[in-house]
C-alpha cells in the first residue's frame, strides 16, 4: 500500500505480548521468610497460578505458558515431590468447571507419560473438555526440560528419516521444530522468571530464541496482576529486532514518500 500524506502517524500502541511464559520460582523462599515448610509456599503459590491466569487474559495475552515441574525437580526431596504432584491433581481437579466456564483450553508441554497416573488422569480429562476453546490458552509444562525435549524429537526425527518419511538433506527448523512437544505452539514473546534468579533453567530454550525475557524480584506467591502488567509493559518499551537494523523494523515515515 503506498503511503499517503493524509495517513495519520504510527500510533505507538501498546503492544500485548501473545504469548507469555513464565518461570515461576521463589515458592520455597516464600515459605521459608515465614517459618513455614515448603510445600506452604507452593500451596500459594497454586493461589498465584489462578490470579495470573484470569489476569493475563485480562490483559489480553492469548496463550500463558507456565513453568510448573523440570525435569530436574524430580531430585527435590520425595516428600516434596510427592506433594507437589498431590497439588497438581488436586488443582486439576478443582480447576476444570472454571476453565470451561472462563474458556480456557488447557494443553501440556513434557514428558506427561512419567506422572503418576492420578495426575495423567486429570490431565487428559480436562485437555479433552476445554480442548474446543480458541481464544486463550493454558499451558502446562510438566516434567519438561529442554535438553529432554530436543534428544527426544531428535530421536522422532531420525526415526522418521530411516522410515522414509523425512529427507535429511530437506532439514530446516521449520522440519526439526514438527518435532518438539511445542510443534502446533507459537514461541514465547515474553519470558518472566520470578524470586530474582536470572537463569533460564532448561525452559523453552530454542522457542525462547527471540523471546524477551524480565527478571522480577518478587517471589512467585506474591506476584500479582500488576507484576504481570509491569512486565508487560516493559515488553512494549522493547524493540524486536530478529537482527535486523532498527531502521529495517521501523515503519517508513510518511513523509519520505
Ligand atoms: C518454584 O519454587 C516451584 C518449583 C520449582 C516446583 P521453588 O520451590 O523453586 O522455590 P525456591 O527457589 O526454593 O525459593
Ligand atoms: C525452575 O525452577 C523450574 C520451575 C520453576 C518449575 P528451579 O527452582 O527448579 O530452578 P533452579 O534449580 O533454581 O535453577
Ligand atoms: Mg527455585
Amino acid at each position: 500500500m503506498p503511503p499517503s500524506a493524509a495517513r495519520p502517524a504510527p500510533v505507538d500502541r501498546e503492544k500485548v505480548p501473545a504469548h507469555v511464559a513464565i518461570i515461576m520460582d521463589g515458592n520455597g523462599r516464600w515459605a521459608r521468610q515465614r517459618g513455614l515448610p515448603r510445600i506452604e509456599g507452593h500451596r500459594r503459590g497454586v493461589e498465584t497460578v489462578r490470579t495470573v491466569t484470569n489476569a493475563a487474559r485480562e490483559l489480553g495475552v492469548r496463550m500463558l505458558t507456565l513453568y510448573a515441574f523440570s525435569v530436574e525437580n524430580w531430585k527435590r526431596p520425595q516428600d516434596e515431590v510427592g506433594a507437589l504432584m498431590g497439588l497438581l491433581e488436586f488443582y486439576l481437579k478443582k480447576e476444570l468447571k472454571t476453565f470451561v466456564k472462563d474458556r480456557v483450553r488447557l494443553r501440556t508441554i513434557g514428558r506427561i507419560e512419567d506422572l503418576p497416573a492420578g495426575v495423567q488422569k486429570h490431565l487428559r480429562h480436562t485437555i479433552a473438555e476445554t480442548a474446543h476453546f480458541t481464544d486463550y490458552t493454558l499451558v502446562l509444562a510438566l516434567n519438561y526440560g529442554s535438553r529432554t525435549e530436543v534428544v527426544d524429537a531428535a530421536r522422532a526425527y531420525a526415526a522418521a528419516v530411516a522410515a522414509g518419511k523425512e529427507k535429511l538433506n530437506d532439514g530446516s527448523w521449520t522440519t526439526f521444530n514438527r518435532y518438539l512437544s511445542t510443534a502446533d505452539l507459537p514461541d514465547p514473546d515474553l519470558i518472566i522468571r520470578t524470586s530474582g534468579e536470572t537463569r533460564l533453567s532448561n525452559f523453552l530454550l530454542l522457542q525462547g530464541a527471540y523471546a524477551e525475557l524480565v527478571f522480577t524480584p518478587v517471589l512467585w506467591p506474591d506476584f500479582t496482576k500488576a507484576d504481570l502488567a509491569e512486565a508487560c509493559a516493559e515488553y512494549a518499551r522493547r524493540e524486536r529486532r530478529y537482527g535486523l537494523t532498527s531502521e529495517q523494523i521501523k515503519p517508513a515515515p510518511a513523509a519520505s514518500s
